[in-house]
């Protein structure tokens, strides 16, 4: 069994992405800029995007935090993002979710200018995705992607199952893992809430994609052995025993999955760090197709 380490995937990345933003700034060109925008007070959400603000600052780009009181109106929410359409010295634009029940996320996401878009999560960047087209990938699927690539897993001709089907990662992941790339290639089966009979199509899967937020959900019984297992899940479960109050866990039983697989993602440190890379990288992508 091999972990596929995102913390240092991650990390190889963004030392790639600060030495080219080191060549930028010789050349007399300005560093990228992401501008993040907060509504609210989500602890999961601050840590995120304070991750994101980091990472900003470690490769050299320019970061912008804006923060907007949970009763923002969504007209108030709309003008922000439009003016920052509009700025030419802002060359990405991310607004963390989950957003306060009043404000629609749709409208806030179409609101985005696509070519601003580094989450990838407007219609025309998930149009051109599942086209083939170059596209900003959403990041979190991007990111997996990017670690199959990095620990060079042949994925052409597998099963892959992903558990799950939101527009932030179960969708868009099995689209990827089925095109005609490399990774890719996969056939790929996708399960969700209605799914019936789970485990069997588990027990068929070369690649399994947890992305249920359903802690331990996979179990080793589920799994068959030399099987490929990308635990995306990331969930707050209460333990008086930390600090915080609360520890992380990924929807995969990590404990008695990981001796059956030729490789897993440890939670932490292994889908959310690559989140962050691929994110790094759309916004160098934005500022080199928008300067
Ligand atoms: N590592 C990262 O960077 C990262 C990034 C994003 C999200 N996440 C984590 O990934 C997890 C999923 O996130 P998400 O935004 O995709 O969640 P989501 O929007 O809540 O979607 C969850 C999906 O799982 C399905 N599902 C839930 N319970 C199920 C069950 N018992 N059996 C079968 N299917 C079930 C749902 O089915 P229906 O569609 O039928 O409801 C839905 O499609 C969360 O833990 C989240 O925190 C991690």
């Amino acid at each position: 069994m091999q972990i596929l380490d995102g913390q240092a995937t991650s990390q190889a990345i963004k030392d790639a992405l600060k030495l080219r933003v080191a060549q930028l700034i010789l050349e007399g060109r300005r560093a990228p800029h992401l501008v993040a925008i907060l509504v609210g007070n989500n602890g999961a959400s601050e840590t995120y995007v304070g991750a994101k603000v980091k990472a900003c600052s470690e490769i050299g780009y320019k970061s912008t935090l804006i923060r907007l009181d949970e009763e923002t109106s969504e007209h108030k929410l709309l003008s922000v993002i439009g003016e920052l359409n509009d700025d030419l010295s802002v060359d990405g634009i991310l607004v963390q979710l989950p957003l306060p029940k009043h404000i629609s996320d749709e409208k806030v996401i179409n609101a985005i200018s696509a070519s601003k878009d580094v989450d990838g999560f407007h219609p025309i960047s998930i149009g051109r995705m599942v086209q083939g087209l170059s596209s900003f990938t959403p990041a979190t699927p991007y990111g997996i992607m990017l670690l199959l690539e990095h620990y060079k897993i042949d994925t052409k001709g597998m099963h892959a199952v992903v558990l799950g089907r939101s527009n932030i990662v179960g969708r868009p992941i099995s689209i990827l893992l089925s095109s005609n790339t490399n990774p890719g290639n996969c056939t790929v089966t996708v399960c969700h809430s209605h799914t019936k009979n789970i485990k069997e199509f588990c027990l068929e899967a070369d690649i399994i994609v947890a992305a249920l937020g359903r802690p331990g959900f996979v179990t080793a019984d589920m799994v068959k052995e030399g099987a490929i297992i990308i635990d995306v899940g990331i969930t707050r479960v209460a333990d008086a025993g930390k600090k915080s109050g609360f520890s992380i866990k990924g929807d995969v039983d990590f404990t008695n999955v990981s001796p059956k697989c030729a490789y897993i993602t440890p939670v932490p440190k292994g889908v959310g760090p690559m989140t962050i890379a691929a994110l790094m990288k759309n916004t160098l992508k934005a500022y080199l197709e928008n300067n």
